[in-house]
């Protein structure tokens, strides 16, 4: 019998203009799908107006966590504002903050601990949905900063004046479309999405990618047979777009990945290409388009390669877990005085964040410019960022990072 309900847990409407462009224009690029699946205005996972984050969504991230997170990345931020020597606005650019929570909890960290700092704090979100823009008015509304919230659509908008203060990004990078290629004889192939008999299938160029510069040649040289790796060109656009709307400050950029030759090691045969449907990782990334969350590990060396290019400095490169331990997370459950079950939940919050095999291996980029950014609290005792980096990479690729 024909089943005469719509479904419930398929978007059809996203699967049909994925299919209509496949039938346009022959197989896409999968960072194109993946700029569908996640970013269609209308029928787009980000954009449909859905809560995607968070205990009932796909996936948690650390300021769903609670507002510990968010004193803790105030901390640092108002040792570089002490730093620029304490401007009297201090711009808080925050990329990708979802329902706002963690711009607005450093606001409430400022207002308790630093009145100072709260007074200079200028919030200044980058979201172009207008769903997500009201939530983050809603959340922020309480927030009492010197300065007003103000919204922007895309970072771009403040090359022309560019600020003094912080980019801040919380698993942002890794929501970037990525380029899939897969290894055959050691030399790279794109994987485009294509159409059979209805389905999206996964099709492998039969021509070898061209225009891959010599890291990626290096890389795929070593990979096996079959092996996958992601290229996020969106990534290298992003931190230029950064660097240019930075007079002075920091680019703080906390996300899942690995330096340069960690990310593309021999070993890894599968890239880090992951779909995530209801706190379940799913095999499949053509399965559940626009329902499901795909993201892809950052490569930190590209990233600081970039930002070099444009006058920002690889300051410190640590992990969630050191950056946090580093700025004291850890007396958030020795204060005196707080109620037994407030006391075990921020326990609980500050093991989470902190994981060695969850949250706690996230890291943590520090790009500085106009400061000087050595020795910040939350990066003390870690080796030089740009040593880490580049560790691993030959001589003759170093060149291509400089
Ligand atoms: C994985 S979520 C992280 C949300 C939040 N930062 C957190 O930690 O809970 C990624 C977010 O980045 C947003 N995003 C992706 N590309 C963006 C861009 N170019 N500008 C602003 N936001 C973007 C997505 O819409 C999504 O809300």
């Amino acid at each position: 019998m024909p089943d005469e309900f719509a479904s419930v847990t398929r978007n059809d409407a996203l699967a049909d203009v994925i299919a209509a462009e496949i039938a346009a224009g022959g197989p896409i690029p999968f960072a194109r799908f993946m700029e569908l699946t996640l970013y269609h205005p209308a029928l787009g996972y980000y954009r449909s107006g859905r809560r995607r984050i968070g205990a009932r969504g796909d996936y948690l991230t650390s300021p769903h966590l609670g507002p510990v997170f968010g004193a803790i990345i105030g901390r640092q931020l108002a040792e570089v504002w002490e730093r620029l020597g304490r401007p009297g606005r201090f711009v808080l650019v925050e990329a990708g903050a979802d329902d706002g929570r963690l711009s607005a909890d450093i606001a409430g960290w400022a207002a308790r601990a630093r009145p100072e700092f709260a007074a200079a704090l200028a919030p200044l979100l980058v979201e172009p949905d207008p769903a997500t823009r009201d939530l983050q008015r809603r959340t922020l509304a309480t927030a009492t900063t010197g300065h007003p919230p103000l919204w922007l659509d895309t970072l771009d908008e403040l090359t022309a004046e560019p600020v003094t203060g912080a980019v801040l990004s919380n698993e942002l990078v890794d929501a970037f479309p990525v380029r899939l290629f897969e290894v055959r004889g050691g030399t790279a192939y794109e994987v485009l999405v294509g159409g059979d008999a209805g389905r999206l299938v996964e099709v492998v160029a039969d021509v070898p990618a061209a225009g891959l510069g010599a890291r990626y040649r290096w890389a795929a040289a070593r990979l096996a047979d079959g092996a996958r790796f992601e290229v996020n060109e969106a990534a290298s656009r992003w931190v230029a777009a950064a660097g240019r709307a930075l007079a002075r400050g920091v680019v703080m950029t906390i996300d899942y990945g690995y330096p340069f030759a960690r990310l593309y090691a021999p070993w890894r045969t599968q890239g880090t290409l992951m779909a995530f449907y209801r706190h379940t990782a799913v095999a499949d990334p053509l399965a559940h388009p626009g329902e499901q969350d795909l993201t892809a590990h950052v490569d930190f060396t590209s990233f600081a390669a970039v930002g070099r290019r444009v006058g920002l400095e690889p300051a410190g490169y640590v992990s969630q877990r050191e950056f946090l331990t580093n700025l004291g997370i850890h007396e958030a459950v020795v204060v005196a005085g707080l109620a037994f079950e407030e006391t075990a939940a921020r326990r609980r919050a500050v093991l989470s964040l902190c994981d060695p095999a969850g949250l706690g291996r996230v890291r943590v980029l520090l790009q500085s410019r106009g400061l000087d950014a050595g020795g910040l609290r939350g990066f003390a005792g870690a080796p030089r960022a740009w040593d880490v980096l580049l560790d691993g990479v030959p001589e003759e690729i170093q060149q291509e990072f400089v």
